[in-house]
């Protein structure tokens, strides 16, 4: 990061200020090449980091997803976890928002289009951030509905690769029906949301798939399995079938954005009484617990 230019912390237009390969610009001067490997293949991997009252949430556990993800498509990482950390800082505190998702996206960089990599490697590094809105704000209390969709991704949905295509397929067609999200089916087993990992309550126990190459392992997937041990709820991580996700008891989905979402209506079906259960009320309330013990410690 020796290249850092120290923007100033505003502009004109209030614009957002982002980081490119070493440049702290407004939002509209950051430009790549149409070479970019991100671009053209899709080729890079990702990160949305949540920040509350400016400090980020489990970054650690962010930045250990990114290395694995770098790994696993062969790429090394630009930077080691302190300049990370002191980057993310910068973006943060150079954008007003207190609460905000940072996004942070790393490619194969620019070469002559050909699928193999390129000899020479000059990763694309982007981090941006935008206002994070309360979850509750954009949802409601009332909880969202879902459908049931045929998990067409890829067999390595650990990666938190770039190239969200079919992601995004599935996401518009719950848009298309309707619903908020969809609910992935592989092989009769659900997996995760299109972009938000999966929680059922059966028998007054909490089930979330086990992590493995079928599901990306959410950061907030973790932290609900660690309040749940907390409050001494049972919590499985195993399989769950079509007919079991049909017949919960209450059903969640969670992402770093979204946090802890009640799923209410599954393919047009309401679960239960069609309100959120009162387990999920249980552990919103914790889960803002422990955000708000981010927020006040110094
Ligand atoms: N997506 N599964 C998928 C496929 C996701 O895309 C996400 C998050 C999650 C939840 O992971 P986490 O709790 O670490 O946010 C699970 C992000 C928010 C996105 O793509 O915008």
């Amino acid at each position: 990061m020796n290249n850092t230019i120290e923007g100033s912390n505003s502009n004109a237009s209030n614009e957002p200020i982002v980081y490119l390969n070493g440049q702290y610009l407004p939002l509209s001067q950051a430009h790549i090449s149409v070479l970019d490997r991100g671009f053209i293949f899709g080729d890079g991997v990702y990160e949305v980091i949540p920040v509350y009252a400016k400090k980020t949430f489990r970054l650690h556990h962010h930045l250990q997803r990114l290395s694995n993800s770098l790994n696993a498509i062969q790429l090394s990482n630009p930077m080691d976890n302190e300049q990370w950390q002191q980057l993310i800082s910068a973006i943060i505190n150079k954008n007003h928002y207190d609460d905000q998702s940072v996004y942070l996206q790393v490619t194969r960089g620019v070469a002559q289009r050909d699928h193999s990599f390129p000899k020479k490697q000059q990763p694309t590094v982007f981090v941006m951030c935008s206002v994070l809105e309360p979850a509750g704000n954009t949802l409601g209390n009332s909880g969202i509905s879902a459908i049931t969709l045929d998990d067409i991704r890829w067999k390595n949905c650990h990666i938190k690769s770039i190239s969200l295509l079919a992601n995004v397929l599935l996401r518009q067609e719950a848009l298309n029906q309707g619903a908020k999200e969809a609910i992935l089916i592989n092989n009769g087993y659900a997996t995760e949301g299109a972009a938000s990992n999966l929680f059922i309550i059966q028998q007054n126990c909490l089930i979330t798939p086990p992590k493995g190459p079928r599901l990306l392992p959410g950061i907030t997937r973790d932290v609900v399995v660690e309040i749940a041990h907390d409050k001494n709820l049972c919590v499985k991580e195993q399989d769950i079938s079509f007919d079991e996700l049909l017949q919960a008891q209450e059903i969640w989905l969670t992402s770093s954005s979204k946090e802890v979402m009640p799923v209410t209506k599954l393919n047009n079906n309401m679960i239960a009484d069609g309100l959120p259960g009162p387990h999920w009320q249980t552990m919103i309330q914790a889960y803002q617990d422990y955000k708000q013990q981010l927020r006040t410690t110094l």
